[in-house]
């Protein structure tokens, strides 16, 4: 491992065009529970189910019940030295771009500047009716939160399983993923398309491909290095000596 970390802080020392993808793990250390590990149950009901917007029209006082003890849970928690270090990397290299899955807006608290928040932000809410989106930090949005605006319903930020990403931002993504000399790919199951090709578009367009995470995933057959452990440790390595 200590071996593999020297390669692939030799390999980032060059590269001036650096991306890097995460997945709900490096928000683990935070004290967030990841979406497909043991704890990804909230009140036994599967997280991937609520975040649906068949269970959002069903019953939206459930789902909101749901995402307002996600945003209670995450106003409690902070960055940890995974996302800090990404900050400090990002501060290093003159082109940068972090490409997160996460909607729990830890990368902004860290630091991050060059963000696409490709699966939208917990903290950004939408009117149902009048589709205008506001900032709204409450830990408690209330059961049916209602837009000021036009009193229609609103609904988290966030893009769920069958609604399609925002292309704009998509686009951005597939940028960087095709012009970065070096992608770490970190705590991402890499099962929810279209975020787990971004590794692919990468290494299809020669750049060296690197996943952190605590085990191997259907990804990491592509990868030039795979790094097994917690992000949050192993990240801060990377930049150990960092000039
Ligand atoms: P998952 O819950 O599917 O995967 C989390 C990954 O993080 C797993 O591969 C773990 O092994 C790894 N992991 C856990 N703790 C770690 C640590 N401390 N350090 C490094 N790796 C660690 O989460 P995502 O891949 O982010 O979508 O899931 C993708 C999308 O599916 C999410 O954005 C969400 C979800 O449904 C939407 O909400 C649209």
């Amino acid at each position: 491992m200590e071996k593999e970390i020297r390669a692939l802080k030799q390999a980032l020392a060059k590269a001036n065009r650096v991306a890097a993808l995460t997945g709900a793990g490096i928000s683990a250390e935070s004290g967030l529970p990841t979406f497909r590990g043991a704890d990804g149950l909230w009140r036994n009901h599967d997280v991937m189910q609520l975040a649906t917007p068949e269970a959002f029209s069903m019953d939206p006082k459930l789902v909101w019940e749901f995402y307002n003890w996600r945003r209670n849970l995450i106003s409690g928690l902070t960055f940890n030295p995974g996302h800090k270090a990404l900050v400090d990397l990002e501060a290093g290299i003159d082109h940068f771009t972090l490409i997160t899955q996460n909607v729990d807006g830890l990368h902004l608290k860290a630091g991050s500047k060059n963000l696409l928040e490709i699966h939208g932000n917990l903290w950004k809410v939408k009117c149902t009716k009048c589709q205008t989106v506001t900032v709204d930090m409450s830990s408690d949005m209330g059961p049916l939160p209602k837009c000021k605006e036009c009193g229609g319903l609103l609904r988290p930020q966030v893009v769920w399983f069958g609604e399609s990403l925002d292309y704009g931002l998509l686009n951005r993504a597939v940028e960087a993923a095709r012009a970065c000399q070096l992608m770490l790919v970190i705590g991402t199951s890499a099962v929810v398309q279209p975020a787990a090709s971004l590794a692919f578009e990468a290494k299809a367009a020669g750049a060296v491909v690197a996943e952190i995470n605590l085990e191997k995933t259907p990804n990491s057959g592509i990868m030039d290095f795979v790094l097994l452990g917690k992000s949050g440790d192993i990240l801060p390595k990377l930049l150990e000596h960092r000039p």
